[in-house]
């Protein structure tokens, strides 16, 4: 089981040219959610709704892994075994900056899924409704993202790695979405030392041991520093 458990979130990825979510210019001050980001919104829209996350997909194609993203994969090369990521994030950036343990909780906009039959496949860069499952041929393609009402995925193991972990740190996220806004409450009932890393204070921020607040391209790689020079 791994020592330290990192949750990230937009904040993360904003450095690299991503929008987030709540900030002033966020995603949800733009669309409304209930359009784009719950199943409701996918059976009355489709087209809308694919070209959201389309969009989405080009923005993340365009844009690369930032320093916050580069210390966190330093950090487990350094700590082999010892380091987990459990992202929100849907983008890739974790994994092109070099990082190999990461969960995503709410899916990921590189795949697809199909909602006849479960399968998965890497998405296309412009998904259409029409597109054929590959498994069993209908046309009942949607992005591999976890909506709002929806189940996000890895709970029960993140979960036990909440549990046995010594440190949980959370990075760039707000702590309005539930269940990642608790997982600070279950690492501290379980034991670990907490950790909030985020540009401003946050709704959750009380909750933790320590919280430092800073633009996570800095705040990030002097954390990982003093990690690797314990
Ligand atoms: N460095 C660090 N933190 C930052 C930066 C930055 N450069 N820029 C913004 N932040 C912080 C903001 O202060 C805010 O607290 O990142 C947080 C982003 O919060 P949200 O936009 O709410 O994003 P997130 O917490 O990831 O949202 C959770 O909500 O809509 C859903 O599914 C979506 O995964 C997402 C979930």
């Amino acid at each position: 089981m791994a020592r330290i458990v990192i949750l990230t979130g937009a904040g993360l990825s904003a450095e690299s040219g991503l929008g987030t979510f709540r900030d002033k210019d966020g995603l949800w001050t733009k669309y409304d959610l209930q359009d784009v980001a719950t199943p409701e919104g996918f059976a009355r829209n489709p087209e809308l709704v694919t070209g959201f996350y389309n969009a989405r997909r080009a923005n993340l194609l365009d844009a690369a892994p930032n320093a916050a993203h580069e210390a966190l994969a330093r950090l487990e090369a350094g700590l082999p075994g010892e380091v987990l990521i459990v992202t929100q994030n849907i983008d890739n950036l974790h994994e092109r900056a070099g990082s190999k343990a990461v969960w995503h909780m709410h899916g990921e906009l590189m795949r697809a899924l199909c909602h006849a039959c479960g399968a998965r496949w890497d998405a296309p860069r412009e998904m259409r409704t029409s597109d054929a499952c590959p498994a069993c041929g209908k046309a009942a393609t949607r992005p591999d993202v976890v909506w709002f009402g929806e189940y996000p995925y890895h709970m029960e193991e993140i979960w036990d790695a909440l549990r046995a972990a010594e440190l949980f740190v959370a990075i760039g996220t707000s702590g309005q979405v539930y269940p990642a806004a608790a997982f600070v409450q279950d690492a501290s009932r379980a034991g670990a030392e907490t950790l909030e890393l985020n540009l401003e204070r946050s709704e959750v921020s009380h909750d933790f041991d320590e919280a430092r607040q800073g633009p996570a391209t800095e705040l990030v790689p002097a954390w990982v520093e003093e990690m690797l020079a314990r």
